[in-house]
């Protein structure tokens, strides 16, 4: 365990909690199990108080994950701290996270508590965390803009009222590298009884420091960081855990620190986590971009044949990135798929692989090769979106030319009753999303639309993402492949109707 950074991964609680990531139960399962394959130490798999949902999701991925800790975040109230242990007791291993803010200004504007009431609060929340749960990790929120003396004093109370972790904050990612490395020194220095507990950081990325800030408290004796997967999060998000891994595995020599990670999971993690969320991440993202090994200067690529080392300071493989090489052809059979599935990491039961490949048999007809990133889209089209078709799509027809108002003729069966409406658009996207509302009759705002190749080529398949949402505000997230890009926008737009469909009928029950 020496030298050891222990990885709390918080993508399904602080990442899924930015704007627009909204995940559903199965979805937060799928990014479970692909944490459990990354081997994080500890996954904190959502904030149950904040909705049935959120407990459910957190419920169900302590009953099935197993092999690292699951925690729940929880405000320093006994009601809170109850909905977190009813959800994690599943696990083999379960933590309660419970925080309370101790700057100045959240205590007197957004909590309207002394610093002798939050201190109080805190150590009874500790204590009552403890009574249910052995491992109780304590955050005092925008700890890098609070007092330090009684940060201190906080600190102490709560590791004496039994808090295992301590974790420090910097909420609203504003503190500096330098600055926050000197925060961690002090607390060692400066809480009599801090060897009894973790010293964990949680960095925010609104300066664009959330990693660094994290490394320097790592230097400065930090041994837990939190982050997320391609660093999503409110606001600018929190820091990356594939930036602060392979800093910590690159660097070595100024580190000395190792985590127990698999680096080869890293992409497959930031793939998923995109897809589900439909974030798009930018093609310059350190570690997971696009671009973050393509080599494009002729003198780099020149470099690079010579001698990796050039140019490259890790390898592709050791984040788990695979070519982009032909996998499988028209003529190719179930037992192929399969194989090339499980060497993908994908085990399919018989019904699911049965699935896919009428999928794979479809996409071959309209694609000469396919690729790995094709696979990858129609396994998680196919095991991963659980929401009810309430709306199927029938069929579409375009009428669209640079001299003509588009027009869409769209049909859609609802409860195998067909039901057919046309409309007219700025463009035929906007008609066929039109025409789909008046069938609906459901008032919908689109909030976003992304259409991208999947694979390089003129066949490539085309993934489209759309967020739309309703009257209260509520985002829903619909995403779908096709190599018409058309056809995958109105695809996209019908999940992403269904889902809000599926909030409401949970909200009616
Ligand atoms: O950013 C923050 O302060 C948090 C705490 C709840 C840990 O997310
Ligand atoms: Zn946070």
């Amino acid at each position: 365990m020496e030298n050891k950074v222990i990885i709390f991964d918080t993508t399904l609680r602080d990442g899924e909690q930015c704007p627009g990531a909204s995940l559903n139960t199965y979805e937060k399962l799928e990014v479970a199990k692909q944490l459990e394959k990354l081997n994080v130490d500890i996954m904190e798999a959502g904030f149950p108080i904040a909705s049935p949902g959120d407990f459910e999701g957190v419920k169900l991925i302590a009953q099935t994950i197993k092999g690292c800790t699951i925690a729940g975040l929880a405000r320093a109230v006994k009601k809170d701290i109850e909905q977190v242990w009813e959800a994690v007791k599943y696990s083999e291993r379960p933590r309660i996270h419970t925080f309370i803010a101790t700057s100045s200004i959240h205590m007197q504007y957004k909590l309207q508590l002394s610093p002798e009431q939050v201190l109080e609060q805190a150590v009874e929340a500790v204590k009552y965390a403890r009574k249910l749960c052995s491992e109780v990790e304590f955050s005092a929120e925008d700890a890098s803009r609070s007092d330090k003396e009684f940060l201190y004093r906080i600190f102490e109370e709560v590791i004496k009222a039994g808090a295992t972790i301590i974790n420090v904050p910097d909420t609203v990612g504003y503190a500096q590298p330098e600055e926050f490395g000197r925060l961690i020194k002090d607390i060692r220095k400066n809480v009599p009884n801090i060897e009894k507990a973790v010293i964990s950081v949680h960095c925010h990325n609104d300066l664009g420091l959330a990693v660094a800030n994290s490394l320097e408290a790592i230097r400065s004796g930090a041994t837990q960081v939190e982050c997320t997967v391609n660093g999503i999060g409110e606001r600018a998000g929190n820091a990356s855990l594939e930036e602060i891994v392979m800093a910590l595995q690159t660097r070595k020599d100024i580190y000395n620190k190792w985590t127990q990670i698999n680096s080869t999971q890293i992409c497959p993690s930031s793939k998923l986590v995109s897809k589900l969320t439909s974030f798009v991440i930018q093609p310059n993202k350190a570690v997971v971009g696009k671009n973050a090994f393509a080599h494009e200067a002729g003198i780099h690529q020149a470099g690079i044949l010579k001698e990796r080392t050039t140019y490259e300071i890790m390898t592709p493989q050791s984040v788990g990135l695979e070519s982009n090489s032909l996998v499988l052809g028209k003529h190719s059979g179930r037992n192929a798929l399969k194989k090339r599935l499980e060497e993908m990491g994908h085990t399919l039961d018989q019904e699911k692989l049965n699935e896919v490949f009428e999928k794979f048999k479809e996409l071959a007809d309209k694609k000469k090769e396919i690729f790995i990133e094709d696979l990858e889209a129609i396994v998680s089209e196919e095991i991963i979106a659980k929401i009810p078709e309430t709306f199927k799509l029938e069929y579409f027809h375009l009428n669209t030319g640079n001299r003509t108002l588009p027009t869409a003729t769209v049909r859609l069966l609802f409860n195998n009753e067909p039901l057919e409406d046309a409309a007219c658009g700025d463009g035929p996207v906007d008609a066929s999303f039109k025409a789909i509302d008046r069938i609906t009759k459901l008032k919908i705002k689109l909030t976003d639309y992304n259409v991208r190749a999947l694979t390089g080529g003129k066949d490539a398949q085309g993934e489209a993402s759309v967020k739309i949402s309703d009257e209260k505000g509520n985002i829903f997230t619909g995403r779908s492949i096709s190599t018409d890009t058309l056809e995958a926008s109105i695809r996209a737009y019908l999940k992403a109707v269904n889902r809000l469909i599926f909030h409401l009928s949970l909200a009616t029950n």
